[in-house]
């Protein structure tokens, strides 16, 4: 149980949602503890659900996710992808990127995963696309950043996922911080945007699936 089930959904209907998840296979099991050990801020289950259901509905060719972590996320969805796939993700941080590195090795995929290490920023204009899937969870403050430096590499059609879009309750509540502000005006942004269709879920800590018209 997460530590604060209800900070997005009353708590007896967060409670119920999360007993219908189905436990995880040992590799995920393991990477859920290392991330709850050591501090490691990884996808929720129920997000990861929606993303695995969206990736074999999609079936990417090109997908980018902007925060690897340990590669939770990158095993959820390489799993789903088909072989000729590629999954690109970016890191900042390198110890977190050797211990993503360690743990896709093992979950032994069936695509190719391409891994930068930089801030997202820098490495984002070098990324050349076009992608069809995009995975956002990095840094709160610069998802309107991703989504620009993004947007021209997206092909119609592409699937935008993007995580923490409710901030434990603190966008909707009004509350004022860098991340909580951005947050807020990102979501007016994609719910607005004439080039993307949005829905933002109350899953997880929020999450927007917007799609690329
Ligand atoms: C929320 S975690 C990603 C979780 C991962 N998507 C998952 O679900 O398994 C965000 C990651 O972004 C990394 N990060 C922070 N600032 C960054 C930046 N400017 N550029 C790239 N990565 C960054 C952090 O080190 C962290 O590992």
């Amino acid at each position: 149980m997460k530590e604060r089930v209800d900070a997005i959904l009353r708590r007896n209907q967060a409670e119920y949602l999360e007993s219908l998840l189905q436990p995880r296979d040992a590799l995920l099991e393991r990477l859920e503890k290392f991330a709850e050990e050591n501090g490691h801020p990884i996808a929720d289950p129920e997000v990861a659900q929606l993303i695995r259901g969206l990736v074999r509905t999609k079936v990417p060719r090109r997908v980018l996710e902007v925060g690897t972590n340990i590669g939770y996320s990158v095993i959820v969805i390489g799993r789903e992808c088909e072989p000729e796939a590629v999954v690109e993700t970016i890191e900042i941080d390198h110890n977190t990127l050797t211990s993503a590195r360690r743990f896709v090795a093992e979950a032994g995929l069936p695509c190719r995963v391409v891994f930068h290490e930089g801030a997202a920023l820098d490495v984002l204009p070098r990324l050349t696309g076009p992608f069809d899937f995009v995975f956002i969870d990095c840094v709160k403050t610069e998802y309107e950043d991703y989504l620009d430096a993004l947007l021209p590499k997206l092909e119609r059609g592409a699937v935008i996922v993007c995580d923490n879009l409710l901030w434990k309750g603190r966008v909707a509540a009004g509350d004022h911080d860098a991340a909580t502000d951005a947050l807020r005006a990102f979501n007016k942004r994609i719910a607005n945007d004439p080039r993307l269709i949005t829905s933002v879920l109350p899953l997880g800590d929020g999450t927007g699936v917007s799609v690329v018209v």
